[in-house]
C-alpha cells in the first residue's frame, strides 16, 4: 500500500491522501451526550468533540511527523464540523479506465459496465446532471427515460469512487434548484422541501434550448410521494463531501437551506405517539401500492442515515444550531424505538407469540397490542436459531414481519442497528441464503405476498404479482447495499458469493432491472433492460471489495453514547 501523505491546502484543512484505514476514521455525533447540555454549551463542544475526533483520525496511519503537523494546524484555528468529515477517501486518477488496486484484473464485465453507465449520462447546457434510469428503448418507456434521485445513488457513488465527483456536485445542485420549484397536485401546494422523485431534460429544437422538467409525484403511477428523495439527497451530499474534502458545496446558503427544508418537513410535529414517521404507501423505491404504509422501515432507516448525515454538514449558525438540537432529540428517540420495536429476532418471535393482548397501562408489555393469531405461518419457518432483522412495518396491532433487504442495509450502515444486531443481520442473510439470494441477488423483500392477500394489499397490481417486482422480486442493484453492509460487518465472503452469482447472468440478460421467481431465476415480466442502477449497482459493489476504504463515504461509525440505552433495549428484545 502507498505511504499516506497529508497535505494542508489554501483554508488550512488537512486533508489525507490514500489513507491506510478509513474505517477507523468514521465521524462520530455523540448525539445522546449533546442532548443533555444547554444550546450554548452544546455546540462548543460539539465543536471541540470533532476537533479532538479530527486530530485523532488523522493520527491514524501517518507518520509522527505529519502527525504532528495536524496536530498544530489543529490546535491553530476552530475546526467546523464539516472540516471533519473531509477524509477524501480512496482518490483515483485515470477517469476513464478504472484501475484495480488489488494488481488483478478487472472482471470483464466491470469495462462493459463503465461504459454501459457513461452510455446512460443525462447533460443538461453541456453538463452532465444525472444518469437516465434505463437505456432500453424496446418498450413503451414510460418515465424510465428520468433522472431518478434514488436511481441516481449508485451511479454518483461509482463516479465518486473512480474520482470523479464533478456530476454528483451537478446533480446535488440541479436537484436543489428543483426543490425551490412550487410544487402543485391539482390544487394541492406540496411542503417547500420535497425533493423531486425523478427529472427529465427537454431540448426545444426552435429555440435550441434546454430546460429541466420534474415530478414530484404529480405525474407518477399512483400520484405517490418521494420521500425517500431527499433523504438520498443528504446522504448523497455527505458522500461527496466525504470523499472529496471539499466542505465548500454543502457551506453554500443554498444547500445549507435545501438541507433544512428537508430537515422541516421530516421534524415536524403533529398527532404522532411514535418518533418514526409516518408515511403513505409506495412512498420509496417500492414505488406502488405493496402495503408499505405506517411506518415502513426503508423510510425509517433513511431518515435514520439522513438525520445523522445532515448533523455532520449543518453549519453551526442561527439557524443550523437549531436543527441541529432537534435531530440531536429526534434520533435519540428513533434510535431507541427502532432498536427495541422492529427488531425481531427468535427469542423476541417468542415473545411475541405468547403476548397477551388489550393491556391498559405504562407497563404493558405488548405495547403495541398486536394479536399473535396475526403472526404469519411463514415466520416461524425463516427466523433463524441465529439471526434477526428489522420488520418491516410496526404500528397498533400491525407487525409486517416480511424481511425489506434496503431498510436493513441502511440500519446496517447508519448503525441504526447495534454491532450486534448487525451480526444478527448477515447470519440471517447467511443462514436464508436461497430465499433471499438464490440464483440472483437480491430479494427487495421476502417473502410474496398472494392469493387473497395480494388481492387486499396490492388492489390486484399485475405487475406485484408474487414473487415478480416489488412483490418478492430480486433487484441487481441491492447488491451495493448488501456489499456495503458485509465490508462494515467485516463479512466480504458474503458479498463475493453473492457477486459471483450476479456475474454468470446480468451482462448476458443485458442488466436487467429485476427478475422474479422464488430462486430469482426469471429475467422480470415487465423488467427494464440496460437498468442503469443494477449497472451502477454492480460497478459500486465491485469497487468496494477491491478497496474497502471506500465504505467511508456511505457508512458510519456507531455512536458510542448510545450504548448505556441499548442495553436496556437489549435486555428486553434480545
Ligand atoms: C420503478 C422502481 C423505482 C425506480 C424507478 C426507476 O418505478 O420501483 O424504485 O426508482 O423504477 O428505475
Amino acid at each position: 500500500m502507498s505511504t499516506p501523505t497529508v497535505d494542508v491546502n489554501q483554508n488550512g484543512n488537512v486533508k489525507t491522501e490514500d489513507t491506510l484505514c478509513t474505517l477507523a476514521e468514521y465521524e462520530e455525533c455523540d448525539f445522546s451526550k449533546l442532548l443533555e447540555k444547554p444550546p450554548r454549551l452544546l455546540n462548543m463542544e460539539r465543536q471541540r468533540s470533532l476537533d479532538e475526533r479530527s486530530l485523532s483520525d488523522l493520527s491514524i496511519g501517518i507518520s509522527p511527523r505529519l502527525s504532528a503537523r495536524a496536530t498544530d494546524i489543529n490546535t491553530s484555528r476552530i475546526f467546523e464540523p464539516l472540516d471533519f468529515i473531509c477524509s477524501p477517501v480512496g482518490r483515483r486518477s485515470g477517469f476513464n479506465t478504472p484501475r484495480s488496486q488489488t494488481g488483478f484484473e478487472p472482471h470483464p464485465m466491470v469495462a462493459e459496465a463503465w461504459e454501459a453507465l457513461r452510455r446512460s449520462l443525462v447533460y443538461f447546457r453541456g453538463q452532465p446532471v444525472g444518469t437516465i434510469a434505463a437505456l432500453d428503448n424496446s418498450e413503451e418507456k414510460l418515465n424510465y427515460d428520468q433522472v431518478f434521485v434514488r436511481d441516481f445513488v449508485p451511479s454518483g457513488l461509482a463516479f465518486l469512487m473512480n474520482g470523479e465527483p464533478e456530476i454528483v456536485k451537478n446533480f446535488i445542485l440541479k436537484t436543489l434548484r428543483l426543490q425551490s420549484w412550487e410544487k402543485k397536485i391539482d390544487r394541492f401546494q406540496l411542503g417547500e422541501g420535497v425533493m423531486p422523485a425523478s427529472f427529465k431534460v427537454l431540448h426545444d429544437p426552435v429555440r435550441n434550448n434546454e430546460t429541466l422538467m420534474a415530478d414530484f409525484g404529480e405525474s407518477a403511477i399512483g400520484r405517490v410521494a418521494p420521500v425517500d428523495s431527499g433523504f438520498w439527497w443528504i446522504i448523497l451530499l455527505r458522500a461527496y463531501t466525504k470523499s472529496t474534502g471539499d466542505t465548500s458545496l454543502a457551506e453554500l446558503p443554498e444547500c445549507q437551506k435545501g438541507m433544512r427544508l428537508i430537515l422541516s418537513l421530516c421534524l415536524s410535529e403533529g398527532f404522532d405517539t411514535f418518533p418514526t414517521l409516518l408515511c403513505a404507501d409506495g412512498c420509496c423505491m417500492i414505488d406502488r401500492r405493496m402495503g408499505v404504509y405506517g411506518y415502513p422501515i426503508e423510510i425509517q432507516a433513511l431518515f435514520f442515515m439522513a438525520l445523522r448525515c445532515a448533523l455532520l454538514l449543518l453549519k453551526q449558525d442561527d439557524e443550523g444550531k437549531e436543527f441541529i438540537e432537534r435531530i440531536v432529540k429526534r434520533l435519540h428517540a428513533l434510535s431507541f424505538h427502532m432498536r427495541s420495536y422492529f427488531w425481531l429476532d427468535l427469542k423476541q418471535l417468542n415473545d411475541i407469540y405468547r403476548y397477551k393482548t388489550e393491556e391498559y397501562s405504562h407497563t404493558a408489555l405488548n405495547k403495541f397490542n398486536v394479536m399473535p393469531d396475526s403472526l404469519p405461518e411463514w415466520i416461524f419457518d425463516f427466523m433463524p436459531v441465529r439471526g434477526g432483522y428489522f420488520i418491516g412495518n410496526v404500528s397498533p396491532a400491525r407487525m409486517d414481519f416480511r424481511w425489506f433487504c434496503l431498510g436493513n442495509c441502511i440500519a446496517i450502515l447508519s448503525s441504526l442497528a447495534t454491532p450486534e444486531q448487525s451480526t444478527a443481520i448477515m447470519d440471517l442473510i447467511e443462514s436464508r441464503w436461497e430465499e433471499l439470494v438464490g440464483e440472483m441477488p437480491l430479494k427487495v423483500c421476502y417473502p410474496a405476498i398472494e392469493n387473497h392477500e395480494w388481492r387486499i394489499t396490492t388492489g390486484c397490481d399485475p405487475k406485484n404479482t408474487r414473487w415478480s417486482y416489488h412483490n418478492g422480486g430480486s433487484w441487481p442493484v441491492l447488491l451495493w447495499l448488501l456489499t456495503a453492509a458485509c465490508v462494515k460487518t467485516g463479512r466480504p465472503q458474503i458479498a463475493r458469493r453473492a457477486l459471483e452469482i450476479a456475474e454468470t447472468r446480468l451482462l448476458k440478460d443485458n442488466w436487467p432491472e429485476y427478475y422474479d421467481g422464488k430462486l430469482g431465476r426469471y429475467i422480470g415480466k415487465q423488467s427494464r433492460k440496460v437498468q442503469t442502477w443494477s449497472i451502477a449497482g454492480y460497478l459500486v459493489a465491485k469497487m468496494l471489495l477491491e478497496d474497502p476504504s471506500h465504505l467511508g463515504m456511505i457508512a458510519l461509525e456507531e455512536d458510542k453514547q448510545m450504548k448505556p440505552l441499548l442495553r436496556r433495549s437489549n435486555s428486553w428484545t434480545l
